[in-house]
């Protein structure tokens, strides 16, 4: 049985007073505690927001980090400043930072190595535009992206990586990938990984992720391969998000 789990992705939002109210309001409201949760902050809020999550069953995520321990890397996060802080996960991929920041296929490769060589979970997120689903290419790109992110992986690291299938037309949209297709290209992502890394791929959860809200998250959930999700806009309401965690 693979636990399901839920991450915040809070973006670029949030000071640090904002997010500490945030999340006493999140603890304010009861969990049933059955998804494993993460709340993934900007950088300069982890040290609070892990003071905060103290004694509660959330877990601390960051949004991206550099490969390299240390050095002349001006304006990076390396995983051992990270791994100091109390990170848990650590988001690597995601398509605003493909989009607005240059991440390639080939950096996504060297952070998850990292991440999982100090012990940090990545949440490795891929997806099509929606230009590539209407030209019916979808599984092709999210397959290029798959097969180049586990390139060289340790296979036995492999079950700690999260996956998050995020259709880029789906994010912050509005528009959510109906529930049967997001299950179809999750299932194609298992098999993929199953013929890249074996049996594992029972075992590796995958969450989706675009316009998830408490009116579809039941939904989701409900399809045979989707372990979780990861959640944007609805991450920064904490009645919202308890309510997906809760689905
Ligand atoms: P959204 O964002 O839930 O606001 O669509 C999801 C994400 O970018 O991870």
């Amino acid at each position: 049985m693979r636990t399901p789990i839920i991450a915040g992705n809070w973006k670029m939002n949030n000071t640090i007073n904002e997010g500490l109210k945030l999340i006493e309001e999140i603890k304010g409201f009861p969990r049933n505690g059955e998804a494993e949760t993460v709340i993934c902050v900007p950088f300069t809020l982890l040290s609070e927001a892990k003071k905060a999550i103290e004694n509660t069953d959330i877990k601390l995520g960051a949004q991206d980090m550099y490969w390299e321990e240390k050095g002349a890397f001006t304006g990076e996060i390396s995983p051992l400043m990270l791994k100091e802080l109390g990170v848990e996960y650590c988001i690597i991929g995601h398509s605003e930072r493909r989009q607005y920041f240059g991440e390639t296929d080939e950096n996504v490769n060297k952070k998850i190595k990292a991440a999982l060589s100090h012990s940090i979970r990545p949440i490795v997120c891929v997806g099509e535009t929606l230009e590539e689903r209407e030209s019916h290419i979808e599984k092709e790109i999210v397959e290029r992206q798959l097969l180049l992110a586990f390139e060289g992986v340790d296979k036995k690291k492999v079950e700690n990586i999260v996956i998050a299938y995020e259709p880029i037309w789906a994010i912050g949209t509005g528009k959510t990938a109906s529930a049967d297709d997001a299950n179809d290209m999750i299932s194609f992502i298992r098999q993929t990984i199953g013929n890249k890394c074996g049996d594992v791929k029972d075992k590796i959860r995958i969450q989706y992720g675009g316009s998830v809200k408490p009116e579809n998250i039941k939904e989701l959930m409900g399809k045979s391969d989707i372990d979780g999700a990861l959640v944007g806009g609805a991450s920064l309401d904490a009645e919202d998000f308890v309510d997906l965690i809760n689905y």
